[in-house]
């Protein structure tokens, strides 16, 4: 029985993660590794380390004499510390103003390049696939999509979901593909199976091979890496990413984004996260969106 409240250098025993504790921890994975959370927000981190000390059953020592000699437990652990809830067309709204504000304003391009930076398992990235479809945009757009985590990507590769458990992608799909919310008249009675087989049976959303065709999936840190894509981008997503960095970070984020977008590019945050301090000047609020100064 675990001993709640209690906290306890023993296994089994944690229920916190001390300041010490989580120092040590960063610090013993910059010094072993080639990652770097010490500008994560703290208190996620300190919830992630528990679960990580739990789940293995390990002291806080042990856990720091694992990182230091065995890397392959390393990119286990950083793939326990991600976070990685995803959903087609989350935040619908979010996707109306794609579909009528932003996307439109890149039509006339003859390329679109498009980075979703902290992809995860793919939903968004299958979301902007459909949506540029739907505006005839998707054959001179590239897709770029990357994320610290190989596995996640690994799964955004295959483009399988379960299905009951994601019955909210349909609804989220109708609200954002089928309906107008500027024009309720208007109702584009868009099929699934244009771009999901839907399997009752096996319990699975399968996207259509045209759409996992497209996208190139690489593995790649925010934190540590500049630009490796090496294309400049007229779009960038990264929702529901820099919720985990502390603003020292997330500036960082924001120059790199800001100098790898194009003069009429734009920049999408998650629903909750925004651009504050200096940052901010750079950039002009649309709705959800950043257009680049
Ligand atoms: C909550 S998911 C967001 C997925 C998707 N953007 C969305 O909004 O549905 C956050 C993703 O950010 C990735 N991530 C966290 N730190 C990162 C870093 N330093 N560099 C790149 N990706 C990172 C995680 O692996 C995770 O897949």
């Amino acid at each position: 029985m675990k001993h709640l409240g209690k906290q306890s250098t023993n296994a089994g025993f944690f229920m916190t993660v001390t300041d010490q504790d989580y120092q040590l921890f960063v610090y013993a994975l910059k010094n072993s590794s080639k990652y770097d959370f010490s500008q994560y927000s703290e208190k996620s981190l300190k919830r992630r380390i528990l679960k990580i000390l739990t789940d293995h059953q390990l002291t806080i020592t042990a856990l720091i004499s694992k990182i230091k000699s065995d890397p392959d437990f390393v990119e286990k652990i950083v793939k326990e510390i991600t976070v990685n809830t995803s959903e087609l067309f989350r935040d619908p709204q979010v996707w109306q103003t794609l579909r009528f504000v932003i996307l439109p304003r890149f039509k006339n391009n003859s390329i679109i390049n498009i980075w979703h930076a902290g992809c995860s398992t793919g939903q968004e990235v299958y979301s902007m696939l459909i949506l540029l479809n739907e505006l005839n945009l998707l054959e001179k757009t590239k897709i770029y999509a990357t994320d610290i985590n190989s596995d996640v990507m690994d799964y955004a590769r295959q483009g399988e979901y379960r299905y009951r458990f994601n019955l909210s992608y349909l609804d989220n799909f109708d609200k954002v593909i089928k309906e107008n919310p500027y024009n309720y008249d208007e109702y584009n009675d868009v099929p699934y199976d244009k771009y999901f087989t839907l399997d009752k049976g096996t319990d699975t959303i399968r996207m259509k091979p045209f759409l996992r065709e497209k996208p190139v999936f690489k593995k790649h840190d925010l934190v540590t890496e500049n630009n490796t894509l090496y294309v400049k981008f007229d779009l960038i997503l990264c929702r529901n990413v820099i919720i985990y960095f502390n603003y020292d970070l997330q500036c960082r984020v924001f120059d790199l984004f800001h100098q790898n977008l194009y003069d009429s590019g734009c920049l999408m945050l998650g629903l909750h996260e925004t651009i504050l301090g200096a940052h901010a000047a750079k950039f002009q609020k649309k709705g959800h969106a950043y257009l680049k100064n």
